[in-house]
């Protein structure tokens, strides 16, 4: 396949020029039954599942110029799928849902407050329940830490978590990293040896940094995660990544910056909003100090004004709009590859 580079993209700084040993064939490599997290899983499985995304972009991202349609254009055919959301999502739950048709899939959708779990049904019972109208998969978002690990150990279809409280986002650590391997022109073997990548903002609370961290430091690259002290603690290095409590200094040695919300509804910065914006907000003068080829991604929900300014967002270097859209060849790949693992004989 014939790997599209972006304008702007640079040429690989890796060091050897030698890609990292990986899975050829799309999926090649992937055993796992569930997806509940990027944490324990190895550069090469991480790889497989990212090689399956590409695979699959004409397919799910409906992109002409990605390659050639997959040899199986309907991967999920015959399946169904079930979003158990019990919190709120745009993006993730949109995503999932169309990845899901786009391959095949019938999909079907359950939120907290329309179903029994405000009625006192547990977690578990619910999607035992949804599991007993033979899914092939569920996709679960809640705000337990835990919550997608728990129903793997209990159902016997695949699991994917779709974010569980602070824990993990490993659907958004595989399309960040895509992001990033189609920006800086590693799409042929996701190998990010060479890079730098800065997660600023909210870390403590976010499933989205911990997913980042361990997906792109198994694929090769460093980890800078860059906040106050009350938002980016010196802990975090327990995690494999660096930690910097000054953007400005970060900000000319990095390749790609993942933007985050402060999550009001999980913590708050000590020293109030408007020292965050002095210190941490990325505006039109902080990204013109970013090197050539660096680029701006944000998980989303953006709030425009506080951690970045629109015109960054809208702005050249920004890759928001890219990573909605590769999260679906991503999702496609990960229900695809997870269902197949879990089939009888796999
Ligand atoms: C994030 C999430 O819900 O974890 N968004 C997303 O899924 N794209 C981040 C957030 O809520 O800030």
């Amino acid at each position: 396949m014939t790997t599209r580079k972006p304008a702007g993209s640079t040429p690989r700084t890796g060091a050897s020029g030698v890609a990292a040993v990986g899975p050829t064939t799309a999926g090649g490599g992937w055993t796992r039954r569930h997806l509940t997290g990027l944490q324990g899983l190895t550069g090469a499985e991480i790889r497989a599942a990212l090689l399956a995304a590409r695979s699959f972009a004409t397919l799910a991202e409906r992109d002409a110029e990605a390659g050639p349609p997959p040899a199986d254009p309907a991967p999920l055919k015959g399946r169904v799928i079930a979003n158990l959301f019990f919190e709120d999502s745009t993006r993730t739950r949109l995503s999932f849902t169309l990845a899901a048709r786009r391959g095949g899939a019938e999909v079907i959708d359950l939120t907290g407050p329309g179903s029994s779990i405000s009625k006192g049904e547990t977690l578990l019972d619910t999607a035992l329940v949804v599991e007993a109208m033979s899914v092939d998969a569920v996709v679960v978002r809640h705000a337990s830490s835990g919550a997608a690990e728990l129903l793997s150990k209990h159902l016997k279809c695949s699991v994917l978590n779709a974010g569980d409280g602070r824990h993990e986002h490993p659907t958004q650590g595989l399309l960040d990293a895509y992001t990033i391997a189609e920006a800086h022109g590693r799409l042929d073997d996701f190998d990010l040896s060479g890079l730098r990548v800065a997660i600023v903002g909210d870390i403590v609370s976010s499933r989205v940094a911990r997913s980042d961290i361990a997906g792109l430091s198994a694929l090769g690259a460093k980890v800078v995660c860059v906040g106050p002290p009350s938002l980016a603690p010196r802990s975090l290095t327990t995690l494999g990544c660096e930690v910097s409590h000054d953007l400005d200094a970060v900000l000319p040695t990095i390749d790609a910056m993942q933007l985050l919300r402060i999550q009001f509804e999980r913590s708050a910065p000590v020293g109030g909003l408007r020292d965050y914006i002095a210190g941490y907000q990325v505006n039109g003068e902080r990204a013109a100090r970013m090197t050539p080829g660096a680029i701006v991604m944000h998980p989303g929900p953006m709030n425009a004004g506080v951690e970045v300014t629109r015109d960054v967002a809208d702005g050249p270097r920004s890759r928001i709009l890219r990573q909605v859209t590769h999260g679906l060849s991503v999702r496609l790949a990960a229900l695809r590859l997870c269902i197949e693992a879990n089939a009888p004989g796999a």
